[in-house]
């Protein structure tokens, strides 16, 4: 973990602070440890309380793209707004990640367990050994169980209502049991694009084990019969 290392995106603004400062107030954690992961939408943090360690996934209000434009921008009256949208956004999506996680939770357990949520952050089970998140299933081992365990998972996911829509190799932690996380873009069945999210959910569980040389036969089954 490196944070002299990463500039930009580590800039945090004052209400990520604001938030940051809230949940420590509470006693949620109260040392930042440091850098998980730096995606394209939001930064994970391992943060701690004495030898707990919980995960902070903040979602980013200013982009690096953000950056790069705010000085042509800044006499511009609309950068306000343009700011302000940028947190609505950031905060939408973390309120959406962490319902998303509380109903995965009750749905299948093997989630992140979801504790707190202050505007654009979320607190969640660290899942993972000595400050080290365990891996994704792209770089695991993989075999026929863990495929059925998945399938499973996401059959039952769909039967509570509840569509991950991102699902792939990567959105997967491989511990002692398969954990599915980053949940930003989770809806529910009721949506209207929902089947398709979930067909696509299915299909990226079938491409990937099938290039591992598992067999997907029940999968492929599923879905060519799948009526919704
Ligand atoms: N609860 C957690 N415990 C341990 N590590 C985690 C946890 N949540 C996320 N991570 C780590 O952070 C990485 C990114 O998490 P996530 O996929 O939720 O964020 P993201 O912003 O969508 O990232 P990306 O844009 O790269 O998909 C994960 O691959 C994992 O290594
Ligand atoms: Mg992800």
């Amino acid at each position: 973990m490196h944070w002299e290392n990463e500039t930009e995106n580590l800039v945090f603004d004052k209400r990520t602070l604001l938030n940051i400062a809230k949940l420590m107030r509470k006693g949620i954690f109260d040392k930042m440890e440091g850098l998980i992961s730096q995606g394209k939408e939001a930064n994970v943090f391992l943060a701690s309380q004495g030898n707990n360690y919980v995960a902070v996934k903040i979602y980013r209000i200013e982009t690096t793209n953000f950056h790069n434009r705010i000085k042509y921008l800044l006499q511009d009256p609309r950068i306000k707004k343009v700011k302000h949208t940028q947190y609505d956004l950031a905060r939408a999506y973390a309120s959406r990640e962490f319902k998303n996680l509380q109903l995965a939770y009750e749905l299948i357990k093997d989630v992140p367990r979801p504790f707190y949520h202050e505007g654009n952050v979320i607190v969640m089970d660290f899942l993972g050994e000595e400050k080290v998140p365990y891996p994704q299933l792209l770089n695991a081992d993989v075999s026929k169980e863990d495929f059925l365990d998945l399938f499973g998972k996401l059959k039952r996911l769909w039967e509570g209502g509840l569509v991950h829509a991102d699902f792939s190799e990567y959105n997967i932690l491989k511990g002692p049991k398969n954990y599915i996380i980053d949940w930003g873009q989770g809806l529910s069945k009721k949506s209207e694009m929902a089947q398709e999210y979930f067909k696509r959910d299915v299909e990226n569980l079938i491409r990937f084990f099938k290039k591992r040389d598992v067999d997907v036969s029940e999968a492929e089954e599923y879905l060519a019969t799948f009526k919704g």
